[in-house]
């Protein structure tokens, strides 16, 4: 059987190399073709520990070749970005443009794929897409949607072993696309609708996002009333039934901070709390950075002369190098843009170079500031020796 991906970022190209790992003769398809390059020749365009020797495996036994071309094949999945406008609406243009790319390939008895997250009704909205041009194919193939719940870092595991969600626009796509990810998975395999399955991603990301407001409510709530909200929340856990998660600047990422949109765009007058934890994880971020507005103004007042800040992580969690809509990069350049006098260092250790800022060793900026802003709980900064006379707001449990 043959299998093209269309897209080959951080979900399509690890599951185009484990799909081909499973036995599928696999094609994987990039509008990049310097992404289509690197992957022919065995090499990572993403950083994933373990892939590239899979991929190398892969290229070299021939099961798995990149093209900048949809070829003819037996499935197709779509895993391309699925981000959102300016207005928060999202944008599926990607999904579209891919499936117009798949439609003159396809034949009776060929399964059709989503797993990029998207607004509910889009599977079936590619349906009909898929038919307008082509209504021969009314009935005549299998369509689906799998989203994927990988966590970056871990990817080859969870890819295998995560469970999935599958639902079919019928229940014979369903049993269609069950047959194909049984090839690969070895966790459960839900069968769903179409919908379901849309909306189960879509909630997963904004339970994670409610559950976080919570938690960065709390911390503003702590702060005005000076209780230490890191203490507070171990000792509400001991309760047996609760379980509140940590704050932090903010949410970031691509998923977390992006797909709870795609309800409030669509249900704006029903999805009041997924809104609100919006606002709420937004708004900790302009809070962290008025912090450190603050703590700069006092610090010059008191001292006659320029701040040292440093400003301690860039990526919107700890231990990785993704800076997408990274809470901390939001600070860090609200603090380049208007940051008053203070001088900034800024630190991110997992990467080399920045587009806009000048990054600094994280060990001397830590000695050399007067001011520490801890925005990324790195593993680094956990190991900086503490220091009395220097001024510490850790927004993100580096020294909890
Ligand atoms: N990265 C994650 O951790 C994660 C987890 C779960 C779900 N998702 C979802 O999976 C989808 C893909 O995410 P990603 O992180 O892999 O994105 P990505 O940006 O890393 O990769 C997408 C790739 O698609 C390519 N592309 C765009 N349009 C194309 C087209 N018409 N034809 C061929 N290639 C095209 C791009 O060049 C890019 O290489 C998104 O909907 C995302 O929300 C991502």
């Amino acid at each position: 059987m043959k299998a093209c991906f269309i897209g080959l970022g951080y979900i399509g190209l690890p599951t185009s190399i484990i799909a081909a790992k499973g036995g599928f003769n696999v094609v994987g398809v990039d509008i990049n073709p310097k992404i289509v390059e690197k992957t022919n020749q065995g090499e990572l365009h993403i950083i994933e520990n373990g892939l590239e020797e899979l991929l190398k495996e892969a290229i070299q036994s021939k099961k798995l070749r990149a093209s900048t071309q949809v070829e003819e094949s037996d499935a197709y999945f779509i895993v391309v970005p699925t981000p959102f406008k300016g207005d928060h609406q999202p944008d599926i243009s990607f999904v579209e443009s891919a499936t117009r790319s798949v439609i003159p390939f396809l034949k009776k008895g060929d399964l059709y794929v989503i797993e990029s997250t998207s607004p509910v009704g889009t599977t079936e909205k590619m349906y009909e897409l898929i038919l307008r041009e082509r209504p021969d194919l009314e009935n005549e193939i299998y369509v689906a949607y799998c989203p994927e719940r990988v966590l970056p870092g871990n990817i080859i595991y969870e890819l295998v072993h995560n469970d999935r969600v599958i639902g079919g626009i019928n229940e014979v796509s369903t049993q269609k696309a069950i047959e194909f990810y049984k090839q690969f998975v070895k966790g459960e395999l839900h069968p769903t609708n179409s919908k379901t399955a849309e909306m189960c991603k879509l909630t997963e990301n904004s339970s994670r996002d409610v559950q976080i407001a919570f938690a960065n409510e709390l911390s503003i709530i702590c702060d005005k009333a000076g209780i230490n909200v890191r203490e507070l929340i171990k000792l509400a856990n001991k309760h047996p039934r609760v379980n509140i998660l940590n704050p932090g600047a903010g949410v970031g990422g691509h998923c977390i901070a992006v797909d709870p949109y795609f309800i409030t765009a669509d249900y704006p007058n029903e999805a009041k709390i997924i809104a609100t934890a919006r606002e709420i994880n937004n708004y900790k971020s302009l809070w962290c950075y008025e912090k450190v507005l603050n703590e700069i103004l006092q610090f010059e007042i008191k001292n006659q002369r320029k701040a040292k800040v440093a400003v301690m992580g860039l990526a919107f969690k700890p231990n990785i190098d993704d800076l997408r809509e990274s809470p901390s990069g939001l600070i860090a350049s609200l603090l380049v843009q208007k940051g008053a006098s203070a001088e900034l260092l800024i630190v991110e250790p997992n990467i080399q170079e920045h587009s806009s800022f000048k990054l600094s060793n994280y060990q001397e900026a830590y000695e050399q500031a007067d001011i520490i802003v801890f925005l990324t709980a790195h593993d680094e900064f956990k190991s900086l020796k503490p220091s009395e006379d220097k001024i510490v707001l850790d927004f993100c449990g580096v020294l909890a």
